[in-house]
């Protein structure tokens, strides 16, 4: 079936041109098309000016089932959220509020609670609750505009509670309407029962952990916490080079914490993105250039957890290519809302309102290796869109808190209506 979408004020294309990632200030152009038409089935068929299609009508060249006259409102593709961890159990309000209170991310992680509190919960949970709770998040992305998502694991750290996770997320790529990529984050903080052998727990993820994920296909990314306090780039390189032997490709959360040169790993490693990156050095910049490394920025984290933004523009301007993710997580950044995260990139980390969209629709796509299907709306990729109750793009900025998305719509089939 056919649709044509006609009378769209501000229709955003973030033309691509074929190329999978785009880089610095390449990422200002987002193919703008004022008073746009969109004609689609599954995929997108075509794109212009209201007028083009009148003509194209008239002529007999388009002979769409439906004809929606979209009444000066504007559409961008789905974001694509390319950094999350919903799946999880528990709560940490209690740590919250600490932390209102004014204790710091690191001071609740070192007294036991943080990612290891949550490990507890998740332990203690069945697969069932895991995928509910990861549904219902999932869910409120949709809800939000996002139209394809990573999750990670990493609330097991052991073999079977890692699996259980995953199998979660397996749960969820069949449930879910979206496109859903998963991640291996047995690396994401040291067991307590490893507490005092941090090299020991790094060879159980070696030797057990990841040979049984790989042969059970249950993720497409590895991904570690090289930082601070946990995981050396000496272990990130280990667990990388056991992931990359089994066929798994790489991700990094890179530098959240202080600079540890894990940006550096994550290029020299060909990572397909580097995440976080708030205290990136001037070379982890240049040698992420070098690789085409992807810097997923996710400034939600930077600000619930009050630490100082990534130098978003340092990179811009270098020439990364830059995406943004929410790192939706119950500790350091509980939103599954990519509007938000668009928000505090223009406000606090400068970022144009242009740049924000290609980060969160084309870049997201491509640290996902999904953007030769979607991320833009281009001739034969899926379609999918949001419908913003804004007459254009800015106004998504302008107006901030509130969700501006009143449709979404994925593979071409409408899965949400806001009211
Ligand atoms: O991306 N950096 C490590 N992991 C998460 C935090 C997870 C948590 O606190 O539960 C993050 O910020
Ligand atoms: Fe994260």
């Amino acid at each position: 079936m056919q649709t044509l979408f006609t009378n769209i004020s501000s229709l955003v294309t973030v033309n691509s041109n074929g190329s999978i990632k785009i880089f610095g200030k390449e990422m200002s152009d987002i193919g703008e098309i004022k008073d746009g038409a969109l004609l689609f089935d599954d995929k997108i068929i075509w794109t212009g000016t209201s007028i083009e299609a009148e003509q194209s009508l008239i002529s007999g060249k388009f002979i769409p089932d439906k004809i929606i006259n979209l009444k000066e409102k504007t559409v961008i593709p789905g974001f694509v959220d390319s950094h999350t961890h919903i799946v999880f159990a528990g709560d940490r309000s209690n740590e919250f509020a600490k932390r209102l209170r004014g204790a710091t991310y690191q001071e609740i992680a070192s007294e036991g609670g943080g990612i290891l509190a949550t490990v507890n919960a998740v332990r203690k949970a069945s697969i069932e609750e895991l995928v509910e709770n990861g549904y219902n998040i999932a869910m409120s992305a949709i809800r939000h505009g996002t139209t394809a998502m990573e999750i990670k694991s990493g609330y097991g750290l052991d073999l079977k509670n890692e699996i259980k996770m995953l199998e979660a997320i397996k749960k969820l790529k069949e449930i879910l309407p979206i496109t859903i990529k998963s991640t291996f984050l047995g690396a994401h903080d040291f067991p307590p029962e490893y507490k005092d052998k941090r090299d020991k727990y790094v060879d159980l993820i070696c030797n057990k952990m990841l040979p049984a994920v790989a042969e059970q296909k249950l993720a497409d990314y590895c991904d570690a916490f090289v930082d601070k306090g946990y995981y050396t780039v000496e272990q990130g390189e280990r667990i990388f080079k056991t992931a990359l032997d089994l066929g798994l490709k790489l991700k990094l959360h890179a530098d959240e914490l202080a600079d540890v040169s894990a940006a550096s790993l994550a290029a020299r490693m060909d990572a397909f993105s580097a995440d976080h990156l708030l205290f990136i050095s001037d070379k982890g910049i240049g040698d992420m250039k070098q690789s085409g490394t992807i810097a997923t920025l996710l400034p939600g984290t930077a600000y619930f957890i009050r630490m100082p933004y990534p130098p978003a523009r340092k990179m811009l301007e270098q020439g990364l290519a830059v995406a943004l993710a929410t790192d939706c997580n119950p500790g350091s950044c509980f939103t599954e809302n990519m509007q938000i995260i668009l928000s505090l990139a223009v406000i606090n980390m400068k970022m144009t309102a242009e740049e924000a969209i290609t980060a969160a629709t084309l870049n997201g796509a491509a640290a996902l290796e999904l953007s030769d299907r979607m991320g833009s709306l281009e001739p034969g990729k899926e379609a999918n869109f949001i419908v913003c109750d804004t007459s254009s793009y800015t106004d998504i900025f302008y107006h901030f808190g509130v969700n501006h998305v009143s449709e979404v719509w994925v593979k071409g089939d409408k899965l949400i209506t806001n009211y």
